[in-house]
């Protein structure tokens, strides 16, 4: 076999990654408890970071995270409350920052999202501007793209609010833009498109399209898609999504940028049930029902070749392998709960 020396102790499982140098760093995520922040933050204590969780629990559940350890922190408040924000900032090298009241909650109530979207956010940059945070990373949304003329999308393609979510979720990100520039604060953002995966829990009313679809194929249900199923997104395997979130936060051309965060490829909410039909092995016929106004998008897919250059990330994980992964985490004992909202 060849001669390429082995370090030893280094196995193939694994490899060498800037990731490891989160090793003891203090970070600090907020929303730690919902479904993205829960991966990062199993993710984080993987790589052997000191964690605390800020989350008020709105939509975030404790069953989410890893069990207590000195790795890990839980802080149950809301980033829109100064008093806990700001010590909590002071102590961390990294901050991820997660938290925020998701588009169905936004749609509903425009004020709460403001206060939390842009509020919490504005917070979490005040309180980082005097400290020695290394990096903040901001997860925002490909939802700021609204209706795109072309796609792929690109990062500096124009933006377009189509909902107050977008508003709020493009508001915290140019705070975090004006606070590099006006104050050389490290931060970086990441748009994330469609995440999906485990710890997405169908029980949560808020969870998303991929969660809602498996809850009611594996119950036996028609899934119900709005409109005709023809709009597309670009659905990104969570574990994928926390990879780049963390190269973000490590990064050293990071500070300032905006990085797509999908996979390239375009898929159809019919193809998307399609696959999770085949995969369960159901035997269920989807209904169409009518279109919502948070369904005002048609198609997405996000070009992420400046994630590519400028992270080193590349998405790992293919949608049939991705669905696959998220069905095996649900048929686990406690994986689907038994009376789902759907
Ligand atoms: N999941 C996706 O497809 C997706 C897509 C684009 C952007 N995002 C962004 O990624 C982040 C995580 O999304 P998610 O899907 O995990 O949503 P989620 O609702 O599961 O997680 C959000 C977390 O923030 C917490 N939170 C809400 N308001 C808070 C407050 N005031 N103080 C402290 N904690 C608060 C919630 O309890 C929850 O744990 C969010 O910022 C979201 O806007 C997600």
């Amino acid at each position: 076999m060849g001669a390429t020396p082995r370090n030893p102790g280094m196995t193939e499982s694994t490899p060498p990654s800037v990731l490891d140098r989160l090793k003891g760093q203090r970070v600090l995520v907020t929303g730690g408890a919902g479904f993205v922040g829960s991966n990062v933050v199993a993710r984080l204590i993987e790589l052997g970071a000191l964690v605390t969780v800020l989350d008020d629990f709105f939509t975030g559940e404790e069953q989410n995270l890893p069990p207590a350890s000195e790795q890990l922190r839980v802080v149950r408040g809301s980033v829109v409350d100064e008093s806990t924000v700001i010590p909590l900032v002071a102590a961390a090298d990294y901050i991820i920052h997660m938290a925020a009241r998701n588009i169905i909650i936004s749609m509903r109530n425009p004020r709460e999202d403001f206060a939390t979207n842009i509020g919490g956010t504005l917070n979490i940059l005040m309180a980082a501007r005097g400290s020695n945070v290394r990096r903040i990373v901001y997860a925002s949304s490909a939802s700021v793209y609204g209706n795109p003329r072309s796609i792929p999308i690109n990062e500096e393609d124009a933006t377009n609010m189509l909902s107050p979510y977008a508003v709020s979720k493009y508001g915290g990100e140019n705070y975090c833009k004006a606070f590099f520039e006006s104050y050389d604060l490290p931060v970086a953002s990441v748009r994330y498109s469609n995440v999906y995966g485990p710890l997405q829990r169908p029980d949560n009313p808020y969870c998303g399209v991929v969660a809602r679809f498996f809850a009611a194929v594996m119950a036996g249900e028609a899934p119900l898609i709005h409109g005709d199923g023809e709009q597309t997104r670009d659905y990104t395997f969570v574990d994928d999504a926390v990879e780049a979130t963390l190269l973000a936060a490590v990064s050293a051309r990071a500070d300032g940028q905006v990085y797509n965060v999908g996979t390239g490829r375009e898929t159809s909410v019919n193809q998307l049930v399609d696959t999770i039909i085949r995969i369960t092995g159901r035997d269920v016929i989807p209904l169409h029902i009518a279109r919502r106004d948070i369904d005002n998008i048609r198609r997405r897919v996000l070009g992420i070749e400046k994630a590519r250059r400028e992270l080193r990330w590349a998405p790992d994980v293919t949608l049939e392998n991705g669905l696959r992964k998220t069905h095996e985490w649900l048929m686990r004992p406690g994986g689907l709960p038994r009376q789902v909202r759907v």
